[in-house]
C-alpha cells in the first residue's frame, strides 16, 4: 500500500518505519525542514533505540521517503495524522492547531477516496472537528490512537498489545475503512494482535483513559511513599509485596520523582478539561488531584536537597544525574529531573547536569544550567547528589569511586533504584523517597 504519515516526531517517525518494514511504501510528511533532512539521509532526529536501523532498512529498500511537500501525499491510499496535540499555553485543553493545519492542508491533497487515519492523542469530539477540517473533499475517517512508549516505541509497534480502530457507526463506508486498515496492519493482525472496533468517542476515550489510569497509579504509589515516609515504612517493599498480586501487578508501581514527558502530563490535563466540558465532576477532581500529586514530587525532592544542605541550596554545588524525562530517550518535554535542577539553580545552588543522550537538548532550552558529558566531572567536589532520571548505567555506578570524587558523600535516590546497603557500605548517605530513613543528623550540611 502507499501511505503518507504526517507529522514525523517521536510517534510518526517510528510509525513511518514501521510500516516501511511491513513493506508498504510511506512517504513522511512534516513541517521541520531540518528534521526531514535528518530522516531522509537515514538519521533518527532524536535518541529512540532501534530508530535508525529500521530508517536504514527503509532507505536501503526505497520503500520510506521523507519531505515537506504535502502534495507528494496525493497518490497515497492511507494518510496517517501524527502531529503533536501539546498542552495550550493559556489552558489546560490540547492545542489542536496542528492538527487542524495539518488537516487542511492535507485535504488540498488526498485523493477521493482515500483513508485518513488520526493517531494523535486527542480529547473526545475531536475526529468530528477533523471531519469538518477535511470540508468537502471525498476521503474517508477513522481513529487509530497510539499506544507506543518512547525508550520502547519500536518494539512496541512492531508487537503492540493491540489495535484501536475508531470509526463513525453511522458511516455506510466504514466497512472499506476497516478492510483499509486491515491491509495496512495485515502483519500484525496475522500475529494475532488482538483488534478493537468501536465509534470514535470511545476510540478517542480509550486511549486518554489509559494514560489517566497509568498517571493514577504512579500517583497512588507516590502518596502512598508520603505515607511510609510518615509512618517509617519502605515504599519498595510494600510496593514489591502489593504488586505481587495479578489483579494489581508491579509495573508503574514505582514511587518516585514523578512522571513527565510529552504525553502523560498533558494528556491528564486534557483529559480533566473534557470532564468539566462534559460536567464529569468526578474525573475533574481525581485527575487534579493526580496532578498535583505528581508535580508535588518536584518540589519534595527540591525540599528533601535543601534539608540535607542545612535548609538552604544556596551556593551548594549540586550533581544531577539525569535529564531526560525517562530513561532511554532524549526528550526532555516536562522532565522532572530538568524541573527540580532549575527550583535549585532559582534557589541559588551551583547544580551540574549529565545525562548520557539529552545533555545536547537540555542545554539547549536551558542554558542557565551547567552540564558536562561524563559523571565523573558532574560529581566532582559535589556537596550532594541527585539521581533523577533511573538511566541503567546511573544504577551500576560504583558508590565507592564516587565517594572518592564527591564532597560529601550524601545520595538522593529519586527513583529508589541504588543498592542502598551497597551505597551505605561505601559510606554515603542515601534518602530515597518514602523508603523510610532517617537521615543521620551528622549527614546534613550546616
Ligand atoms: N511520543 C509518544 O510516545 C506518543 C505516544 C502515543 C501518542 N502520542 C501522541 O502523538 C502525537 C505526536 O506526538 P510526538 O511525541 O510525536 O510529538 P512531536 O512534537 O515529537 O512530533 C510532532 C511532529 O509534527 C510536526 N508537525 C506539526 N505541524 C505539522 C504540519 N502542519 N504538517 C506536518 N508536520 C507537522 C512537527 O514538526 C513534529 O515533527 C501527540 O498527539 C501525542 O500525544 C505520542
Amino acid at each position: 500500500m502507499r501511505i503518507s504519515v504526517i507529522g514525523c516526531g517521536y510517534l510518526g517517525a517510528v510509525h513511518a518505519a514501521t510500516l516501511a518494514s511491513m513493506g508498504h511504501d510511506v512517504v513522511g510528511i512534516d513541517a521541520d525542514a531540518e528534521k526531514v533532512g535528518h530522516l531522509a539521509r537515514g538519521f533518527a532526529p532524536f535518541f529512540e533505540p532501534g530508530l535508525e536501523e529500521l530508517l536504514a532498512e527503509g532507505r536501503a529498500t526505497g520503500r520510506l521517503t521523507f519531505d515537506t511537500d504535502m502534495a507528494l501525499v496525493a497518490d497515497c491510499d492511507v494518510h496517517f495524522l501524527c502531529v503533536g496535540t501539546p498542552q495550550s499555553k493559556t489552558s489546560e485543553l490540547a492545542d489542536l492547531t496542528y492538527l487542524q493545519a495539518a488537516t487542511r492542508s492535507l485535504a488540498a491533497h488526498a485523493k477521493a477516496g482515500s483513508v485518513v487515519v488520526g493517531k494523535s492523542t486527542v480529547p473526545v469530539g475531536t475526529v468530528l472537528r477533523v471531519r469538518s477540517w477535511l470540508g468537502g473533499t471525498h476521503v474517508e475517517l477513522a481513529w487509530n490512537p497510539e499506544f507506543l512508549r518512547q525508550g520502547t516505541a519500536v518494539k512496541d509497534s512492531l508487537v503492540p498489545d493491540r489495535l484501536v480502530y475508531g470509526v463513525d457507526d453511522g458511516d455506510a463506508a466504514a466497512p472499506s475503512v476497516l478492510r483499509a486498515l486491515d491491509e495496512v496492519y495485515a502483519p500484525l493482525l496475522h500475529a494475532g494482535v488482538p483488534q478493537i472496533v468501536c465509534n470514535f468517542a470511545t476510540a478517542e476515550l480509550i486511549k486518554s483513559a489509559a494514560n489517566a489510569y497509568l498517571a493514577t497509579k504512579l500517583s497512588y504509589i507516590n502518596a502512598m511513599a508520603e505515607l511510609c515516609d510518615a509512618a517509617g515504612a519502605d515504599v519498595t517493599q510494600l510496593a514489591a509485596a502489593m504488586g505481587l498480586d495479578p489483579r494489581i501487578g508491579q509495573r508503574y508501581l514505582a514511587a518516585g520523582l514523578g512522571f513527565g514527558g510529552g504525553c502523560l502530563p498533558k494528556d491528564i490535563r486534557s483529559f480533566r478539561a473534557q470532564a468539566r466540558e462534559l460536567d464529569v465532576d468526578s474525573v475533574d477532581a481525581w485527575m487534579g488531584l493526580v496532578d498535583s500529586i505528581n508535580v508535588g514530587q518536584r518540589s519534595r525532592v527540591a525540599s528533601i536537597a535543601a534539608e540535607l544542605c542545612g535548609g538552604s541550596v544556596s551556593g551548594r554545588r549540586i550533581a544531577v544525574l539525569g535529564a531526560a524525562f525517562k530513561p532511554d530517550t532524549d526528550d526532555i518535554r516536562d522532565s522532572p529531573a530538568l524541573d527540580v535542577a532549575l527550583r535549585l539553580g532559582e534557589a541559588g545552588a551551583h547544580v551540574v547536569v549529565t545525562d548520557p543522550k539529552a545533555i545536547n537538548n537540555a542545554w539547549m532550552r536551558y542554558p542557565q544550567l551547567q552540564f558536562e558529558a561524563s559523571v565523573r566531572a558532574t560529581c566532582e567536589g559535589a556537596e550532594l547528589v541527585l539521581l533523577l532520571t533511573e538511566w541503567a548505567e546511573y544504577r551500576k555506578l560504583s558508590p565507592d569511586d564516587l565517594a572518592h570524587i564527591v564532597a560529601r558523600p550524601v545520595v538522593v535516590d529519586a527513583r529508589n533504584v541504588l543498592d542502598r546497603d551497597e551505597w551505605r557500605g561505601a559510606g554515603w548517605t542515601v534518602r530515597g523517597l518514602g523508603t523510610g530513613l532517617q537521615v543521620p543528623e551528622a549527614a546534613v550540611s550546616r
